[in-house]
């Protein structure tokens, strides 16, 4: 793209001031700011105007939840068929680690945090470690996919070679990356993070599959024959990754994704509740929880909306492929975005200061025919790192890891 087709491309979307210090570059800096123009999507911008009433919602009903006491007494059958599975080389997992962690307040990727007391427990050991449980329990080596994004890529991977890969076997670990999206002021107007370069934010974990296609990781991973992906967060450090007893369970079901939820602490916890929307099945968001809703019983006469997901889904791989080309609603959220001040200085900011656009994972499930929440043990099994201190925090995690035996 030269110089003109960018100016005339950021006039149309009301963007001309990422042209600024075009003038001091040198022409090596024209070129990649140039590119970064070219290769970027200004039309989500316009959306932080209309952020309110972006995504609708259709009619919420309670959804049937698979819950402890049934899947006790099925264990051993459960656990027989996601065992012979994963032996099989069916199941694979999705390492979500492209987020910024900008609550944790760390520069490094959130799964480089160490958490130990005594000695080092990184984040991402504790998931590895998580997942080298079954890899014994299956004697077979279940593929590990990990997202990152262009903020924390060669950080990420390098930790894993440093590490020696916590054990696990470097020949199932593949790295791809998310896209990225553009950061914006509370007006819509795009940060620049340097003089030839617009702030840029990953788009969001909804974008995993589509990104693993463009990677060429899916083909790979079609190739050696996983039908089933499970898809975690990098800030559980209690979750069980590849359960053999929930693939039984979502394959014995005939289920397109299995969702792991647990039975939330108050009607009104900030986590997404597993629900019917329009009669498919679909995750009613913390923000959008009516006091109706939170009132709302199911014909046990149990509340309808009490067990949230805890981003840990077993996606069925051949459904993924039918819903790979439609578009996920986007999401408008707000977070600190590093900028340019006025004078030209970078600006780190304390509190958020615009917006950044993505696509969320939850989108996806509303796109299936079917879904099993399943529903595991919150102390055992959710214990997730957002924050420095009180909620979902590195002290709560580690509370939870010692009441679960973990030596930190
Ligand atoms: P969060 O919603 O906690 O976002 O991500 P975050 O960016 O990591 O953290 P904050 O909000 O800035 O503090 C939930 C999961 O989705 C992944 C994260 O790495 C985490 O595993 N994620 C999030 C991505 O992989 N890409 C993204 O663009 C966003």
């Amino acid at each position: 793209m030269n110089y003109q087709e960018a100016y005339k491309k950021l006039e149309e979307y009301g963007q001309l001031h990422v042209l600024k210090y075009y003038e001091e570059l040198s022409k090596e800096e024209q070129e990649t700011l140039l590119t970064q123009i070219e290769q970027t999507d200004f039309s989500v911008l316009a959306l932080c105007e209309k952020k309110e009433t972006l995504n609708p919602r259709g009619k919420i009903e309670p959804i049937g939840v698979m819950e402890l006491a049934e899947i006790e007494e099925k264990k051993e059958e459960y656990t027989k068929i996601g065992l012979e599975a994963i032996k099989a080389g069916k199941v694979g997992a999705v390492l979500l680690a492209g987020g910024m962690g900008t609550r944790l307040g760390s520069d490094a990727p959130k799964g480089v945090y160490n958490i130990g007391l005594t000695k080092d427990v990184f984040i991402f050991q504790r998931l590895v470690e998580n997942l080298l449980d079954v890899v014994h329990q299956a004697e077979a080596w279940i593929p590990l996919y990990v997202m990152t994004s262009d903020k924390n890529h060669d950080t990420t991977v390098t930790f894993f070679e440093e590490k020696d890969y916590f054990g696990y076997n470097a020949d199932y670990v593949t790295f791809f990356m998310q896209d990225m999206a553009p950061a914006s002021d509370y007006n819509g107007k795009v940060y620049m993070e340097e003089k030839n370069k617009m702030s840029t934010s990953p788009n969001g974990n909804g974008g995993w599959f589509l990104s693993m296609v463009k990677w060429g990781v899916a083909d790979q991973m079609r190739k050696a024959g996983v039908e089933w992906l499970n898809v975690f967060a990098v800030d559980n450090v209690l979750q069980r990754i590849a359960d053999p007893c929930f693939v039984g369970a979502t394959i014995a079901t005939d289920s397109a994704v299995g969702a792991k939820v647990v039975a939330k602490n108050a009607p009104d916890e900030k986590v997404g509740a597993m629900c019917l929307e329009d009669g498919r099945p679909s995750i009613v968001e913390y923000y959008d929880m009516t006091q109706e809703l939170m009132d709302a019983k199911n014909e046990k006469g149990a509340p309808a909306y009490h067990f949230g997901v805890i981003l840990n889904y077993l996606f069925r791989v051949k459904d993924l492929e039918e819903i790979v080309a439609r578009k996920l609603p986007l999401h408008v959220v707000e977070k600190k975005i590093p900028y340019l001040n006025e004078q030209g200085e970078p600006v780190k900011p304390e509190e958020p200061n615009g917006y950044k656009f993505e696509q969320l994972v939850l989108d996806m499930i509303h796109e299936l025919d079917s879904c099993l929440p399943y529903e595991v043990v919150r102390n055992r099994e959710f214990a997730p790192i957002k924050n420095k201190t009180g909620i979902d925090s590195v002290e709560s995690a580690r509370e939870l890891c010692k009441e679960n035996g973990i030596v930190l």
